[in-house]
């Protein structure tokens, strides 16, 4: 395609080169060149979070970053977080609360709290409902979300979500939100 680009990309601790259009987002080369799928697109607008990855250890909306702004960047996607066969506690803990029906949020979640718990390893479960307000569920109500991070950082009472004390409700402004707050 006229325009292309030679980028060099290392993904999931592997080194690829590709070929990209000068609009073509991370999350489109991630996806249909690599076939990394557990990227999900939602919004396509930097609004729903399905999309997230980590770039250079930090976490990013990959639909809103261009494949070629990314060149020579370290890439992590939900497929390289696993660690020597081992699910990242967040996976199993996601899993264990049942915090995900659909799934389709749950790549881009877990990406984004993932890099919560390493900046914060001992988060609150106000800053974990701050840091996921970018990331849209439209399954789940968030409190078994909330409650699996919470898991994952030692610091949820390891019972499902039920039993929690936290009320947790969406509304149209911002997907997580505490008593109306
Ligand atoms: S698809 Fe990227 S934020 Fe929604
Ligand atoms: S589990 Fe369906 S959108 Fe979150």
């Amino acid at each position: 395609m006229t325009g292309e680009r030679r980028i060099s990309l290392r993904v999931n601790e592997q080194d690829h080169e590709l070929d990209v259009a000068p609009r073509t987002s991370l999350a489109d080369a991630l996806r249909d060149q690599l076939g990394l799928t557990g990227t999900h697109l939602g919004c396509e607008h930097g609004m729903c979070g399905a999309c997230t990855v980590w770039v250079g250890g930090e976490s990013i909306r990959s639909c809103l970053m261009l494949a070629a702004q990314a060149d020579g960047c370290e890439v992590t996607t939900i497929e390289g977080l696993a660690e020597n066969g081992s699910q990242h506690p967040l996976q199993e803990s996601f899993s264990k609360h049942h915090a995900l029906q659909c799934g389709f949020c749950t790549p881009g979640m877990i990406m984004a709290a993932a890099d919560l718990l390493q900046r914060n390893p001992d988060p609150t479960e106000n800053e974990v409902i701050d840091w996921l307000g970018g990331n849209f569920c439209r399954c789940t109500g968030y409190r078994s979300i909330v409650s699996a991070v919470m898991d994952a950082a030692g610091n949820g009472s390891g019972e499902p979500a039920s039993s929690s004390g936290v009320e947790v409700t969406a509304n149209n402004h911002h997907p997580i939100t505490e008593n109306g707050r």
